[in-house]
């Protein structure tokens, strides 16, 4: 989709349908005013009769319209007149955008830059309207014979006061940017295991160095995590056919001396739970098991796009999780690279065996902070649903920051905590851990695991199984967290 500013009012441009806002009791914004003295009062003609009443995400296409500049309009409600909550900005962007998908309409103005909304200026809105129409008109059409989309929607062209040109411009880049990594991540995400598979996501991390030039690209094969010691990561791919990948991808946006911010994405491309196999019913979205590492891939994306002046390494670790003569065993204890040894108890629990090696890898960067993203438990579902992502970690400072992108970003999180009561929960009689801690607080005993490994830098932990996909009627990948992210990078950039 092509995105645009224009100062001009907007009667004087050309295209198929206009959006513009309107209050409840009547009232309109300046561009609804501006469009209903150019067509005889026809908007509060409509306004007066009640069919729409201005409350937040309410809709009206009017299609017909004589004497007009425009083929339609549509009416969006904002709510009471007064600025929005940036939730409620985003809920109307996501109405206005929804209802224009069936009609044939390819190119719109949005006038709704213009509205207030609390905290954000023109740079965030404009932003956010490039963000919200692309996840809207998102599909999978890959691998269907029949590539056509419900949305026709190819221009859209954001009206905005002379005088906001420069920060709108700003917001359009940046939503730009991180909407195209937002589709990386859906992508790969919504990639079936058959395609997507280790050896595949390291192929798309080298696509991308070739397409980015400040991106550098290594991949760790087997042979070089056996020389480095990773026999948890690598008891868990030992079951599979497919040969496991350390993918690093490398962005030197800033000072020579800067230490970068490491990000880590589980990459499990099918998780079928091992030996400790899963049940079937809704297995198929265990394909999903690698959004944390989609995520990764789409951020540094988007981290290139945007120039951003920081350094930035992202590392995936990449494998399936099948049951097979030579995969892990309940019971099995293996070596991990900082040399504890873990008791392979259960081995559906195979996302932090890849992790934890991961991060003791990341260690050789001496890195500013370290953030890992992961599908990692079932149990983050239970407890937080699939509304925010969970969130913990082991300083204070960090944790503040993600949590303040997340609300900028409207890309939310909840912190859990990682007290040291829940880290007996992990001991075994056999070795140093235990990879699972039995039924209570799954999501807490994960990131404990975790948190052994991380000993050593400033360090967060995004449970994202309850968000990275849609589940039901809309199954699908939501790209998040890249927009958390971007933000998280952003605000370190001083830029947004
Ligand atoms: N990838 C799963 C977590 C998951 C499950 C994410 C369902 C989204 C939906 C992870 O590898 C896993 O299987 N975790 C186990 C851990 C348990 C064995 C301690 C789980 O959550 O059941
Ligand atoms: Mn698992
Ligand atoms: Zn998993």
């Amino acid at each position: 989709m092509d995105y645009s500013i224009e100062t001009a009012s907007i009667e004087k441009l050309q295209c198929n349908c206009v959006i513009v806002g309107v209050y409840q009791n009547q009232q309109l914004s300046p561009s609804a005013t501006a469009l209903d003295q150019s067509t005889q009062g026809l908007v509060s003609k409509i306004l007066a009769r009640g069919d729409i009443t201005g409350k937040n995400a309410e809709t009206l296409l009017i299609n017909v319209i004589e004497d007009c500049c425009f083929e339609r309009i549509l009416l969006v409600g904002l709510g009471e007149n007064k600025p929005l909550s940036s939730k409620n900005y985003r809920k109307a962007l996501y109405a206005a955008v929804n209802s224009l998908k069936k009609p044939q309409i390819k190119t719109v103005i949005c006038s709704m830059a213009e509205c207030a909304v609390e905290n954000f200026g023109s740079q965030w809105k404009a932003r956010q309207i490039v963000e919200v129409f692309n996840d809207a008109v998102y599909q999978f059409t890959a691998l269907k014979s029949d590539k056509e989309t419900e949305s026709k929607l190819e221009k859209i062209i954001i009206s905005i006061p002379e005088q906001e040109t420069s920060l709108a411009n700003t917001g359009l880049k940046q939503g730009q940017a991180i909407a195209a990594g937002v589709n990386l991540t859906k992508y790969l995400a919504d990639l079936p295991g058959n395609v997507c598979t280790p050896t595949f996501l390291a192929e798309q991390a080298l696509k991308l160095g070739e397409t980015h030039h400040s991106l550098s690209i290594n991949i760790l094969e087997e042979t070089d995590m056996k020389a480095l010691g990773m026999g948890s990561f690598l008891s868990v791919s030992r079951g599979s056919r497919q040969p496991p990948k350390l993918i690093t991808l490398d962005y030197k946006g800033g000072d020579l001396n800067s230490k970068p911010i490491v990000l880590i994405g589980k990459g499990l491309t099918f998780d079928a739970g091992g030996i400790s196999l899963k049940p079937g019913l809704g297995m198929d979205e265990m394909k999903y098991d690698m959004c944390g590492g989609a995520a990764v891939l789409g951020t540094l994306q988007a981290a290139a796009d945007m120039q951003l002046p920081l350094n930035i390494i992202g590392l995936i670790p990449s494998s399936e999780n099948m049951p097979d003569g030579d995969a892990n065993k309940p019971g099995d204890i293996v070596t991990s690279m900082s040399g504890k040894t873990i008791e392979v108890l259960n081995t559906d629990a195979e996302g932090r065996l890849i992790l934890c090696d991961t991060l003791t890898y990341a260690e050789r960067y001496n890195p500013d902070v370290v953030i890992d993203m992961a599908t990692l438990t079932g149990a983050c579902l239970v407890a937080l649903g699939r509304v925010p992502s969970g969130l913990l970690g082991n300083d204070d400072t960090l944790c503040n920051d993600l949590l303040a992108a997340s609300e900028t970003a409207n890309d939310s999180l909840w912190r859990l905590p990682l007290w040291e009561e829940y880290q007996e929960l992990l001991k075994s009689n056999f070795a140093d851990m235990a990879n699972i801690g039995g039924k209570d607080a799954g999501t807490i005993t994960a990131a404990c695991f975790l948190s052994r490994f991380a000993e050593n830098f400033r360090w967060a932990h995004l449970d994202i199984a309850g968000t990275a996909w849609r589940t039901g009627q809309t199954k699908g990948a939501t790209g998040r967290p890249v927009p958390l992210l971007c933000q998280y990078l952003l605000t370190r950039a001083h830029l947004a």
